[in-house]
């Protein structure tokens, strides 16, 4: 089973980033205990992540975290923020997209510069891409989405990574923060909603 570090990842994000623009005030979100190896989602009230709607049973899914398996990808990474935030655990690899070629040399240099002594990956990765020809590495990962395309973008995004399911069946969860299109992935038939919290969504490949 894959890792629940999709969202420990996700806690670290929403304890430290601000709201989306939409929101007016300056208020962070809940916390997961970033500490938890395996996460339970459901309508459970001990469940960590609780979904209140019927269709969902009591205890939805379980998620085991073994960092050590999994990729993020940060399509739409920008200065390489959450790259480096996600460093701090111990990620096979972390790799991210980003479209603008200035906003990727000053990924490159935050990469270069960051010295921290609890960092615990370092097979980090930034290319400098259209996230919409983005051709998915054919191995479990989580995808973190923080609303970085329109809706084209980010239904042509889906559609690659659909085909990539298809053609390597895998784990893949996709982390959708300020998830403002999510028609767009709930739309993506190879994905299926699993969780959602405050100021983000949590879906997972279907052919597993
Ligand atoms: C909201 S920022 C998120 C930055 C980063 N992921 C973070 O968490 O701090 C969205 C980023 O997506 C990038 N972006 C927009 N369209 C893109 C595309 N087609 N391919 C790759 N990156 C794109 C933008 O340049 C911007 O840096």
């Amino acid at each position: 089973m894959l890792a629940s570090t999709d969202l420990e990842t996700a806690q670290s994000l929403l304890s430290q980033a601000y709201l989306p623009s939409t929101f007016t005030s300056p208020v962070r979100a809940p916390s997961l205990d970033v500490r938890l190896n395996v996460i339970k989602i459901g309508r459970d009230q001990k469940s960590h992540l609780r979904v209140e709607d019927d269709s969902v049973s009591r205890m939805h899914a379980v998620i085991e975290a073994k960092p050590e398996e999994i990729q993020i990808i940060d399509l739409g990474s920008g200065k390489g923020r959450t790259l480096l935030m996600a460093s701090e655990y111990p990620f096979r690899r972390i790799l991210g997209v980003e479209l603008l070629p200035s906003l990727h040399e000053i990924a490159l240099e935050n990469l270069k510069k960051y010295s921290s002594q609890t960092q615990r990956c370092f097979a980090i990765e930034s290319l400098c891409e259209d996230a919409r020809c983005f051709q998915f590495p054919p191995e479990p990962a989580v995808v973190y989405l923080f609303n970085p395309l329109p809706e084209e973008g980010l239904a042509t995004a889906m559609r690659n990574l659909e085909s990539s399911l298809r053609e390597h069946p895998r784990e893949v969860y996709v982390l959708y923060q300020n998830p403002v299109l999510r028609h767009v992935l709930d739309s993506t038939a190879s994905l299926r909603y699993v969780a959602s919290a405050q100021y983000y969504l949590l879906y997972k490949s279907n052919c597993t």
